[in-house]
Protein backbone atom coordinates (compact mmCIF):
# COMPACT_ATOMS: atom_id res chain seq x y z
CA UNK A 1 0.00 0.00 0.00
CA UNK A 2 2.71 3.05 -0.80
CA UNK A 3 1.20 5.99 -1.68
CA UNK A 4 2.67 9.42 -1.85
CA UNK A 5 2.17 9.70 1.73
CA UNK A 6 3.65 6.77 2.72
CA UNK A 7 6.96 7.32 0.75
CA UNK A 8 6.66 11.06 2.38
CA UNK A 9 6.12 10.49 5.68
CA UNK A 10 8.75 7.02 5.53
CA UNK A 11 5.60 4.60 6.56
CA UNK A 12 4.92 1.18 6.00
CA UNK A 13 1.10 2.11 5.85
CA UNK A 14 -1.29 5.19 4.96
CA UNK A 15 -3.04 5.23 8.26
CA UNK A 16 -2.39 7.91 10.44
CA UNK A 17 -3.49 8.93 14.12
CA UNK A 18 -4.69 12.36 14.03
CA UNK A 19 -3.36 14.85 16.83
CA UNK A 20 -5.90 14.74 19.58
CA UNK A 21 -6.29 17.69 22.40
CA UNK A 22 -5.47 15.46 25.78
CA UNK A 23 -5.97 12.17 24.06
CA UNK A 24 -3.22 11.77 22.00
CA UNK A 25 0.23 12.07 23.94
CA UNK A 26 3.63 9.67 23.35
CA UNK A 27 1.79 6.96 24.55
CA UNK A 28 -0.22 6.44 22.55
CA UNK A 29 0.92 8.59 19.17
CA UNK A 30 4.20 6.29 19.21
CA UNK A 31 2.56 3.69 19.61
CA UNK A 32 1.14 3.66 16.40
CA UNK A 33 4.15 4.79 14.75
CA UNK A 34 5.63 1.90 16.11
CA UNK A 35 3.36 -0.56 13.95
CA UNK A 36 3.89 1.17 10.51
CA UNK A 37 1.23 4.47 10.94
CA UNK A 38 2.30 7.31 12.27
CA UNK A 39 0.83 9.13 15.47
CA UNK A 40 0.41 12.74 16.21
CA UNK A 41 1.07 13.97 19.81
CA UNK A 42 -1.74 16.83 20.35
CA UNK A 43 -0.02 19.75 21.34
CA UNK A 44 -3.18 21.78 21.77
CA UNK A 45 -3.06 24.55 24.21
CA UNK A 46 -0.28 22.59 26.00
CA UNK A 47 3.09 24.58 26.71
CA UNK A 48 6.24 24.11 24.94
CA UNK A 49 8.04 22.26 27.56
CA UNK A 50 4.91 19.15 27.82
CA UNK A 51 5.28 19.01 24.00
CA UNK A 52 9.11 18.64 24.18
CA UNK A 53 8.97 15.79 26.86
CA UNK A 54 6.43 14.23 24.81
CA UNK A 55 8.57 14.08 21.83
CA UNK A 56 11.36 12.67 23.95
CA UNK A 57 9.36 10.02 25.25
CA UNK A 58 8.03 8.63 22.36
CA UNK A 59 11.29 8.68 21.03
CA UNK A 60 12.23 6.08 23.78
CA UNK A 61 8.95 4.05 22.95
CA UNK A 62 10.10 3.98 19.03
CA UNK A 63 12.44 4.99 16.28
CA UNK A 64 10.06 5.38 13.64
CA UNK A 65 8.74 8.93 12.66
CA UNK A 66 6.85 10.87 14.92
CA UNK A 67 4.49 13.83 14.15
CA UNK A 68 2.94 16.88 16.51
CA UNK A 69 -0.31 18.33 15.66
CA UNK A 70 0.24 22.27 16.13
CA UNK A 71 -2.87 24.19 17.39
CA UNK A 72 -2.87 27.41 15.99
CA UNK A 73 -4.52 29.24 18.29
CA UNK A 74 -2.71 28.47 21.12
CA UNK A 75 -1.08 31.52 23.56
CA UNK A 76 1.99 28.56 23.96
CA UNK A 77 2.49 28.46 19.25
CA UNK A 78 5.70 30.52 19.00
CA UNK A 79 7.67 27.79 21.94
CA UNK A 80 5.84 25.22 20.17
CA UNK A 81 6.59 25.55 16.87
CA UNK A 82 10.38 26.22 17.82
CA UNK A 83 10.54 23.01 20.19
CA UNK A 84 8.65 21.50 17.09
CA UNK A 85 11.67 22.36 15.06
CA UNK A 86 14.32 21.50 17.37
CA UNK A 87 13.12 18.27 18.56
CA UNK A 88 13.01 16.92 15.03
CA UNK A 89 9.78 15.40 14.01
CA UNK A 90 8.98 14.13 11.05
CA UNK A 91 5.71 15.91 10.32
CA UNK A 92 3.28 18.60 11.75
CA UNK A 93 -0.12 18.96 11.12
CA UNK A 94 -1.72 22.16 12.37
CA UNK A 95 -5.28 23.20 13.30
CA UNK A 96 -7.29 26.27 13.31
CA UNK A 97 -5.57 28.85 11.00
CA UNK A 98 -2.64 29.24 8.76
CA UNK A 99 0.85 27.74 9.45
CA UNK A 100 2.31 30.17 6.93
CA UNK A 101 4.15 32.43 9.79
CA UNK A 102 6.23 28.89 10.67
CA UNK A 103 6.55 27.27 7.06
CA UNK A 104 9.95 28.29 6.72
CA UNK A 105 11.36 27.55 9.88
CA UNK A 106 9.45 24.18 9.58
CA UNK A 107 11.14 23.27 6.25
CA UNK A 108 14.24 24.40 7.49
CA UNK A 109 14.18 21.44 10.05
CA UNK A 110 13.13 19.07 7.32
CA UNK A 111 9.94 18.76 8.83
CA UNK A 112 6.83 17.77 6.54
CA UNK A 113 3.86 20.16 6.82
CA UNK A 114 0.34 18.94 6.04
CA UNK A 115 -2.57 21.60 7.58
CA UNK A 116 -6.24 19.78 8.15
CA UNK A 117 -8.44 22.03 6.03
CA UNK A 118 -11.99 21.99 5.77
CA UNK A 119 -12.80 23.71 2.71
CA UNK A 120 -11.27 23.66 -0.84
CA UNK A 121 -10.46 27.38 -0.44
CA UNK A 122 -8.29 26.74 2.97
CA UNK A 123 -6.70 23.62 1.20
CA UNK A 124 -5.56 25.72 -1.77
CA UNK A 125 -4.20 28.43 0.41
CA UNK A 126 -2.47 26.01 2.24
CA UNK A 127 -0.65 24.33 -0.92
CA UNK A 128 0.34 27.83 -2.21
CA UNK A 129 1.31 28.56 1.55
CA UNK A 130 3.86 25.24 0.61
CA UNK A 131 2.16 22.67 2.21
CA UNK A 132 3.48 18.99 1.96
CA UNK A 133 0.32 17.43 2.13
CA UNK A 134 -3.43 18.77 2.78
CA UNK A 135 -5.76 16.28 5.94
CA UNK A 136 -9.38 17.18 4.35
CA UNK A 137 -11.37 16.73 7.40
CA UNK A 138 -15.25 16.49 6.83
CA UNK A 139 -17.71 17.52 9.81
CA UNK A 140 -18.37 13.78 10.55
CA UNK A 141 -15.63 13.87 13.28
CA UNK A 142 -14.75 14.54 16.64
CA UNK A 143 -13.57 17.85 17.87
CA UNK A 144 -13.73 20.72 15.98
CA UNK A 145 -15.33 20.99 12.52
CA UNK A 146 -16.76 22.52 9.46
CA UNK A 147 -19.37 21.78 7.63
CA UNK A 148 -18.65 19.67 4.62
CA UNK A 149 -19.07 15.70 4.79
CA UNK A 150 -15.88 14.00 4.23
CA UNK A 151 -17.95 12.15 1.07
CA UNK A 152 -18.34 15.28 -0.86
CA UNK A 153 -14.95 17.44 0.31
CA UNK A 154 -12.21 14.83 0.19
CA UNK A 155 -12.68 14.51 -3.77
CA UNK A 156 -13.36 18.00 -4.08
CA UNK A 157 -9.70 18.90 -2.39
CA UNK A 158 -8.19 15.98 -4.26
CA UNK A 159 -8.96 18.05 -7.87
CA UNK A 160 -7.76 21.47 -6.59
CA UNK A 161 -4.49 20.68 -4.92
CA UNK A 162 -2.13 18.50 -6.72
CA UNK A 163 0.11 17.79 -3.15
CA UNK A 164 -1.25 14.42 -1.65
CA UNK A 165 -4.57 14.42 0.50
CA UNK A 166 -5.63 12.36 3.14
CA UNK A 167 -8.84 11.76 3.99
CA UNK A 168 -10.39 12.64 8.07
CA UNK A 169 -13.69 12.38 9.42
CA UNK A 170 -16.09 9.25 9.92
CA UNK A 171 -13.48 6.40 8.79
CA UNK A 172 -13.34 3.99 11.52
CA UNK A 173 -12.12 0.73 9.40
CA UNK A 174 -11.49 -0.76 5.88
CA UNK A 175 -14.44 -0.08 4.04
CA UNK A 176 -13.78 3.03 5.27
CA UNK A 177 -10.56 3.43 4.32
CA UNK A 178 -11.31 1.87 0.85
CA UNK A 179 -14.04 4.36 0.44
CA UNK A 180 -11.54 7.41 0.93
CA UNK A 181 -8.83 6.04 -1.04
CA UNK A 182 -11.34 5.90 -4.17
CA UNK A 183 -11.95 9.29 -3.32
CA UNK A 184 -8.58 10.12 -3.70
CA UNK A 185 -6.94 9.82 -1.04
CA UNK A 186 -3.32 8.79 -0.44
CA UNK A 187 -4.38 8.32 3.49
CA UNK A 188 -6.77 8.25 6.22
CA UNK A 189 -6.26 9.98 9.55
CA UNK A 190 -8.37 8.37 12.15
CA UNK A 191 -9.22 10.31 16.26
CA UNK A 192 -12.19 8.26 17.38
CA UNK A 193 -11.17 4.70 16.42
CA UNK A 194 -7.43 5.36 18.34
CA UNK A 195 -9.31 6.82 21.51
CA UNK A 196 -10.03 3.56 22.71
CA UNK A 197 -7.07 1.67 21.79
CA UNK A 198 -5.21 -0.55 24.20
CA UNK A 199 -2.42 2.14 24.60
CA UNK A 200 -4.39 5.13 24.74
CA UNK A 201 -4.50 6.13 28.74
CA UNK A 202 -7.75 8.12 28.33
CA UNK A 203 -10.20 7.30 31.37
CA UNK A 204 -12.21 3.95 31.26
CA UNK A 205 -15.63 5.70 31.37
CA UNK A 206 -14.64 8.02 28.12
CA UNK A 207 -13.73 4.62 26.44
CA UNK A 208 -16.70 3.01 27.64
CA UNK A 209 -19.01 5.68 26.57
CA UNK A 210 -17.45 5.39 22.54
CA UNK A 211 -17.53 1.69 22.99
CA UNK A 212 -21.32 2.01 23.84
CA UNK A 213 -22.31 4.70 21.95
CA UNK A 214 -24.94 4.33 19.09
CA UNK A 215 -24.82 6.15 15.29
CA UNK A 216 -27.00 8.89 16.45
CA UNK A 217 -25.08 9.64 19.52
CA UNK A 218 -23.03 12.50 18.91
CA UNK A 219 -24.20 16.44 18.99
CA UNK A 220 -22.55 19.69 17.52
CA UNK A 221 -22.38 22.18 20.35
CA UNK A 222 -21.13 25.80 19.52
CA UNK A 223 -22.56 26.60 16.13
CA UNK A 224 -24.08 30.19 17.28
CA UNK A 225 -20.16 30.93 18.41
CA UNK A 226 -18.42 29.92 15.03
CA UNK A 227 -16.57 26.75 16.97
CA UNK A 228 -18.83 23.93 16.34
CA UNK A 229 -17.84 20.89 18.50
CA UNK A 230 -18.68 17.23 17.93
CA UNK A 231 -19.05 15.68 21.09
CA UNK A 232 -21.20 12.79 22.91
CA UNK A 233 -24.79 13.40 23.90
CA UNK A 234 -23.93 14.06 28.35
CA UNK A 235 -25.93 16.37 30.68
CA UNK A 236 -23.15 18.90 29.49
CA UNK A 237 -23.85 18.95 25.71
CA UNK A 238 -27.77 19.05 26.76
CA UNK A 239 -27.26 22.64 28.79
CA UNK A 240 -25.09 23.83 26.68
CA UNK A 241 -27.29 23.34 23.57
CA UNK A 242 -30.39 24.61 25.86
CA UNK A 243 -28.58 28.16 26.64
CA UNK A 244 -27.54 28.59 23.15
CA UNK A 245 -31.66 28.46 22.23
CA UNK A 246 -31.34 30.83 24.47
CA UNK A 247 -29.34 32.80 23.21
CA UNK A 248 -26.48 33.36 26.70
CA UNK A 249 -23.55 34.91 26.25
CA UNK A 250 -20.36 33.92 24.78
CA UNK A 251 -18.34 33.84 28.15
CA UNK A 252 -21.45 31.58 29.92
CA UNK A 253 -21.07 28.71 27.29
CA UNK A 254 -17.35 29.63 27.91
CA UNK A 255 -17.70 29.44 31.19
CA UNK A 256 -19.65 25.82 30.59
CA UNK A 257 -17.12 23.77 28.84
CA UNK A 258 -13.80 25.48 30.49
CA UNK A 259 -11.69 22.45 31.11
CA UNK A 260 -14.30 20.44 30.25
CA UNK A 261 -12.21 17.93 27.75
CA UNK A 262 -9.51 17.33 30.52
CA UNK A 263 -12.93 16.61 32.76
CA UNK A 264 -13.86 13.74 30.44
CA UNK A 265 -10.33 12.26 29.56
CA UNK A 266 -8.34 12.26 33.08
CA UNK A 267 -10.75 12.71 35.77
CA UNK A 268 -13.40 10.41 33.86
CA UNK A 269 -16.23 12.85 34.01
CA UNK A 270 -18.38 12.01 31.54
CA UNK A 271 -21.67 13.56 32.64
CA UNK A 272 -20.16 17.58 32.50
CA UNK A 273 -16.80 16.96 30.44
CA UNK A 274 -16.22 17.32 27.10
CA UNK A 275 -16.53 13.44 25.45
CA UNK A 276 -15.25 14.33 22.11
CA UNK A 277 -15.72 11.79 19.48
CA UNK A 278 -17.20 11.27 15.78
CA UNK A 279 -20.06 9.68 14.36
CA UNK A 280 -17.96 6.98 13.93
CA UNK A 281 -18.33 5.90 17.43
CA UNK A 282 -21.43 3.63 16.69
CA UNK A 283 -19.29 1.40 14.81
CA UNK A 284 -16.29 1.19 17.77
CA UNK A 285 -17.05 -1.84 19.76
CA UNK A 286 -14.12 -3.02 21.39
CA UNK A 287 -10.51 -1.60 22.68
CA UNK A 288 -7.94 -3.39 20.89
CA UNK A 289 -3.95 -2.67 20.25
CA UNK A 290 -3.15 -0.21 17.92
CA UNK A 291 -1.19 -3.27 16.36
CA UNK A 292 -4.53 -4.51 16.07
CA UNK A 293 -6.37 -1.88 14.81
CA UNK A 294 -4.07 -0.86 12.13
CA UNK A 295 -3.86 -4.78 10.37
CA UNK A 296 -7.25 -4.87 10.47
CA UNK A 297 -7.76 -2.00 9.11
CA UNK A 298 -5.88 -2.26 5.94
CA UNK A 299 -6.36 -5.88 5.84
CA UNK A 300 -10.26 -4.77 5.21
CA UNK A 301 -9.14 -1.88 2.71
CA UNK A 302 -7.89 -4.13 0.57
CA UNK A 303 -10.91 -7.08 0.80
CA UNK A 304 -12.71 -3.98 -0.16
CA UNK A 305 -10.57 -3.00 -2.83
CA UNK A 306 -10.31 -6.54 -4.45
CA UNK A 307 -13.90 -6.52 -4.49
CA UNK A 308 -14.73 -3.69 -5.70
CA UNK A 309 -11.91 -4.65 -8.84
CA UNK A 310 -14.60 -7.88 -9.30
CA UNK A 311 -17.14 -4.92 -10.20
CA UNK A 312 -14.85 -3.86 -12.62
CA UNK A 313 -14.06 -6.89 -14.12
CA UNK A 314 -17.64 -7.51 -14.81
CA UNK A 315 -18.18 -4.31 -16.71
CA UNK A 316 -14.80 -4.31 -18.91
CA UNK A 317 -16.62 -8.16 -19.54
CA UNK A 318 -19.58 -7.05 -20.35
CA UNK A 319 -18.47 -4.30 -22.66
CA UNK A 320 -16.76 -6.84 -24.39
CA UNK A 321 -19.43 -8.99 -24.50
CA UNK A 322 -21.57 -5.86 -26.55
CA UNK A 323 -18.69 -5.43 -28.92
C1 LIG B 1 -10.96 13.79 21.30
C2 LIG B 1 -10.53 14.44 20.02
C3 LIG B 1 -9.67 15.53 20.07
C4 LIG B 1 -9.21 16.14 18.88
N1 LIG B 1 -8.31 17.16 18.97
C5 LIG B 1 -7.78 17.68 17.83
C6 LIG B 1 -6.76 18.68 17.90
O1 LIG B 1 -6.34 19.10 18.99
N2 LIG B 1 -6.27 19.16 16.72
C7 LIG B 1 -6.71 18.71 15.51
O2 LIG B 1 -6.23 19.18 14.46
N3 LIG B 1 -7.67 17.76 15.42
C8 LIG B 1 -8.20 17.23 16.54
N4 LIG B 1 -9.13 16.21 16.45
C9 LIG B 1 -9.46 15.64 15.13
C10 LIG B 1 -8.60 14.37 14.84
O3 LIG B 1 -7.25 14.69 14.70
C11 LIG B 1 -9.06 13.64 13.55
O4 LIG B 1 -8.83 14.41 12.41
C12 LIG B 1 -10.53 13.27 13.61
O5 LIG B 1 -10.84 12.69 14.86
C13 LIG B 1 -10.88 12.31 12.48
O6 LIG B 1 -12.23 11.97 12.47
P1 LIG B 1 -12.87 10.72 13.31
O7 LIG B 1 -13.01 11.22 14.70
O8 LIG B 1 -14.18 10.52 12.64
O9 LIG B 1 -11.92 9.58 13.17
C14 LIG B 1 -9.64 15.65 17.62
C15 LIG B 1 -10.55 14.57 17.58
C16 LIG B 1 -11.00 13.96 18.75
C17 LIG B 1 -11.94 12.79 18.67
Amino acid sequence: MQTRITKLLEIEYPVIQGGMAWVANAALAANVSKVGGIGFIGAANAPAEWVRSEIRRAKEITDKPIGVNVMLLSEHVDEVAQVVAEEGVKAVTTGAGNPAKYMKQWKEAGIRVIPVVASVAMARMMERAGADAIVAEGMESGGHIGEQTTMSLLPQVVDAVSVPVIGAGGIGDGRGMAAALMLGAEAVQLGTRFIVAKESTVSQAYKDRVIGAKDIDSVVTGRSTGHPVRSLRNTMTRQYLEMEKNNVSFEELEHLTLGALRKAVVDGDVAMGTVMAGQIAGMIKKEQTCAEIIQEIVQEAKETIKKCSIFAEDSCGNEAEHA
